[in-house]
């Protein structure tokens, strides 16, 4: 009897403790989910309000079945994203690709966007059967060059979907590979180029015919350091404050921090309540380990 209690006391004190990390863990993932869907969602970017950095702040929208990229062209599906190389690809379901033609759309960003997250240096647009009034045809010629050993001509021979061009006007209309920069700076009214895609990865796609490249735009960020490696160290989530915007250390869905969620780290001596989600983890594993 005595022993069978003795065994039993560690076990509820466990038993209590994992309840509660089960419980702060669940509530942190509430107040800022780090998924949508199958993707990760990390620092600088969020899907709930007041998650993430503010200059990031209502770029994404998670749904049933995808995760979206707004700008005010419109919403783009997100394949991935790369938190190492600091990378974010876009699908456009309204682009015209290899196989498939489809009316052309612009293309357009905020200020903040291109400035934070803009197409990367390996994203070259497409233009496509540009009329010869086109700037790209004329003054602006120069913007238009080739990648890899691959001429912009190539697409209108391989894909199923630009041979039409080929066809209906028995020439092969001009076309123009080019860079984010033309785009957001010419419409595709300017531009005067009836069709656009745009292809990711360029650099390893010297002998890859146009069936097989990568088409969508890659996103390249940068990271504004606001402290969030200290914070994330004390267990806590990257944040901002949803009036001023200022950094949050968003501790537990009671306690918010303004640098870290602080004790229990580096071995301190905090045996007082827990206070962070690292705090519950670490407390969560000493009980493990003193089974
Ligand atoms: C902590 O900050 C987040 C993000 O701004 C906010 O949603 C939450 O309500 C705050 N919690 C507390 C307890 O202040
Ligand atoms: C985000 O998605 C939700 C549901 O899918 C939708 O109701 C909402 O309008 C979208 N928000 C924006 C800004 O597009
Ligand atoms: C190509 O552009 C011309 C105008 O420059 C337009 O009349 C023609 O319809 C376009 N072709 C296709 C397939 O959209
Ligand atoms: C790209 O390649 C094509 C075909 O090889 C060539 O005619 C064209 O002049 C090249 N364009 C540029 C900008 O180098």
């Amino acid at each position: 009897m005595t022993l069978g209690n003795s065994l039993l006391v560690p076990f509820k004190l466990n038993f209590t403790i994992l309840i509660i990390f089960l419980h702060y863990l669940l509530a942190t993932a509430s107040l800022c989910r780090n998924y949508c869907n199958n993707i990760p969602i990390n620092y600088p970017f969020g899907i709930d309000d007041g998650c993430g950095a503010p200059q990031f702040r209502r770029m994404l929208n998670c749904s049933a079945t995808d995760l979206f990229f707004l700008t005010p062209s419109g919403s783009y599906k997100v394949q991935t994203i790369d938190y190492n190389k600091k990378t974010v690809v876009l699908f456009d379901p309204s682009m015209s690709t290899c196989s498939i033609l489809q009316p052309h759309h612009d293309f357009v960003m905020t200020d903040i966007q291109s400035a934070i997250i803009p197409p990367s240096p390996d994203t070259v647009f497409v233009l496509m059967n540009c009329s010869i009034d086109s700037p790209v045809l004329n003054h602006y010629r120069s913007l238009c060059f080739n990648f890899s050993g691959h001429s912009c001509d190539e697409l209108y021979a391989s894909c199923t979907s630009f041979k039409l061009f080929h066809i209906l006007s028995n020439t092969t209309p001009p076309c123009c590979f080019t860079t984010y920069g033309t785009v957001k700076f010419m419409s595709m009214n300017i531009l005067d180029c009836t069709h656009y895609t745009s292809v990711y990865n360029v650099d390893a796609l010297k002998g890859v015919g146009p069936l097989d490249w990568l088409y969508g735009i890659k996103l390249s960020y940068s990271l504004p350091d606001l402290g969030c490696v200290r914070c994330a160290k004390s267990g806590g989530t990257c944040g901002f404050d949803v009036e001023t915007e200022a950094f949050v250390c968003i501790c537990s869905p009671t306690n918010n921090a303004t640098r870290d969620c602080g004790g229990a780290i580096n071995g301190g001596k905090s045996y007082g309540a827990p206070n962070s989600l690292l705090g519950v983890f670490v407390l969560f594993l000493r009980a493990i380990f003193s089974l």
